[in-house]
């Protein structure tokens, strides 16, 4: 950890030196948060400031910032090559896998840390705001939604690794409290039975996509839907908690679930204290939903007023406007969940679909990932969209997968290299663009390397 603080320090004083810092971010709910916390630790260290919203960063995107000087925060690791061709000046705080060394970044792999759960590019981000002026604390609100924002908190249902360091840190502060509770989505603002029909990690049958089954399950358990208005999570008391959290325990073991399925209904989770109760921007995990949905749909800036709302007063209108986007972003998964799991097929060592014009290239790999209710978890996800550029491709894996010897953005690189795409990110989730029609060629080379990856890892691991 001293390393580590000690390059945000070395990073906060290179930046100190600028008069203006354009900062460039990753359109989702971590790129948001980290965009957020560098400009207004810019904009409180009086140096001036603009922020820009970007998808990747290919060639044609970078060639625009060689005559500023750029904070790139949640990217930039993946391009350092292109980043020095093009002379561009610049510090990075990101937590994708870097391509290459890379002296003003600060980034969890260079640390021996693992970029898909011990830090993300908000927690990166937040360790250099730390430094560049004294009152920052409040930021680290931010950086806990970044890092749910990026399931970090899935593989142990709780944040793990660096991100540890900054819970104790938000909770010392005042600022945080991370309680053992269920771990669904809509605690704080959805009636409890939308929030139970809505659930699909994991799948429960006769309650995930089914309101009556949803209701018969509170009837069933003596719990009362309403008090007036529908009770939300936070209206019931501990022992309607306690029982709805054991009946749902109970469902899975009576469908074989295994441990390792059952044991994520129940993890940490994050609250933001000095938030509303009742609304998304208590909870870190609706709060980063609430971003993705401006983010993806190309109204960053609305996500970004959310931000900026939490630290210095709520900005109502940028609020209501986020909440109204939050509707369709809901529609639009559901919906595209369905279309998804309608063509889901198996390709050799993979799983695919394409989902052509019918789901957003910005969201394919949300529902990708929202896939696996209902797919083979012995096999990674590969999604299609087409997009402006070409195809986009977005892969997901589980945890075992990954800990078998699978590394998606090793996969998605080598398959990439063969079709002439480019990409990157993490063992667990990776993303690409690939020249339209190369999607056959792509996975099969895809299919070849998980394969290989899979096969690679001694024996034992792979009971
Ligand atoms: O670009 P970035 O690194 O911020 O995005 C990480 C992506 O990885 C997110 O889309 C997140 O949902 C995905 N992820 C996942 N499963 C995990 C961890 C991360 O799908 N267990
Ligand atoms: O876009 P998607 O949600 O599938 O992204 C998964 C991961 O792959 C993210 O960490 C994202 O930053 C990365 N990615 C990338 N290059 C792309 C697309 C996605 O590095 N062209
Ligand atoms: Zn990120």
């Amino acid at each position: 950890m001293k390393e580590i603080l000690r390059r945000a320090k070395e990073l906060a004083e290179r930046i100190r030196r600028e008069g203006f810092v354009r900062v460039v971010t990753h359109i989702d709910a971590d790129g948001i948060t980290s965009g957020a916390i560098a400009f207004e630790s810019l904009k409180r260290a009086g140096i001036d400031c603009e922020i820009e919203f970007v998808k990747n960063l290919s060639p044609d995107v970078l060639e625009k910032y060689s005559n500023d000087f750029i904070w790139f925060t949640d990217l930039g690791s993946g391009c350092i090559g292109d980043i020095v061709d093009f002379g561009i000046d610049c510090v990075i705080s990101d937590h994708h896998t870097p391509n290459g060394h890379y002296r003003y970044q600060l980034n969890p792999h260079d640390f021996g840390y693992d970029g898909s759960y011990d830090l993300s590019g908000a927690g990166a981000t937040y360790l250099i705001a730390k430094f560049l002026s004294p009152f920052n604390y409040d930021l680290i609100q931010l950086a806990i939604v970044g890092a749910v924002g990026d399931l970090q908190d899935s593989k142990e249902c709780k944040l793990i690794g660096l991100n540890r360091y900054l819970v104790d840190e938000g909770i010392k502060l005042g600022f945080l409290k991370a309680e053992r509770d269920l771990r669904f989505f809509g605690k704080q603002t959805r009636p409890v039975f939308k929030m139970l029909e809505y659930n699909y990690d994991p799948y429960i049958p006769g309650v995930s996509g089914n309101e009556r089954g949803a209701i018969g399950l509170m009837k069933r358990l003596g719990v009362p839907l309403k008090d007036g208005d529908w009770r939300r999570w936070i209206d019931l008391n501990t022992n309607e908690r306690r029982a709805i959290v054991s009946e749902l325990v109970k469902i899975c073991i009576k469908h074989r679930y295994p441990l390792s399925v059952i044991k994520r209904i129940v993890g940490e989770c994050y609250i933001l204290v000095k938030q509303r109760e009742g609304t998304e921007l208590r909870d870190a995990m609706e709060f980063s939903t609430l971003l993705n949905a401006t983010a993806r749909y190309n109204k960053a800036e609305i996500g970004l007023r959310v931000c900026l709302g939490v630290l210095n007063g709520c900005d109502e209108t940028a609020f209501k406007k986020a909440r109204n986007l939050l509707q369709r972003h809901r529609r639009n998964l559901s919906e595209g969940l369905k279309i998804a799991l309608d063509r889901l097929e198996s390709y050799g060592n993979v799983q695919f679909f394409h989902a052509k014009d019918e789901i957003l290239d910005t969201i394919v790999g949300i529902v990708a990932g929202m896939c696996y209710c209902r797919a083979d978890l012995n096999k990674p996800i590969v999604a299609f969209a087409n997009c402006e550029e070409g195809v986009k491709v977005s892969a997901r894996a589980t945890q075992r997968l990954v800990d078998l010897g699978l590394n998606l953005a090793e996969a998605i690189r080598r398959a990439c290299e063969k079709v002439g795409g480019r990409g990157g990110g993490h063992k667990i989730a990776a993303g690409a663009i690939i020249p339209k029609g190369k999607e056959w060629e792509f996975l099969e080379e895809f299919s070849k390397v998980v394969g290989e990856q899979i096969k690679s890892q001694p024996l034992r691991s792979r009971t």
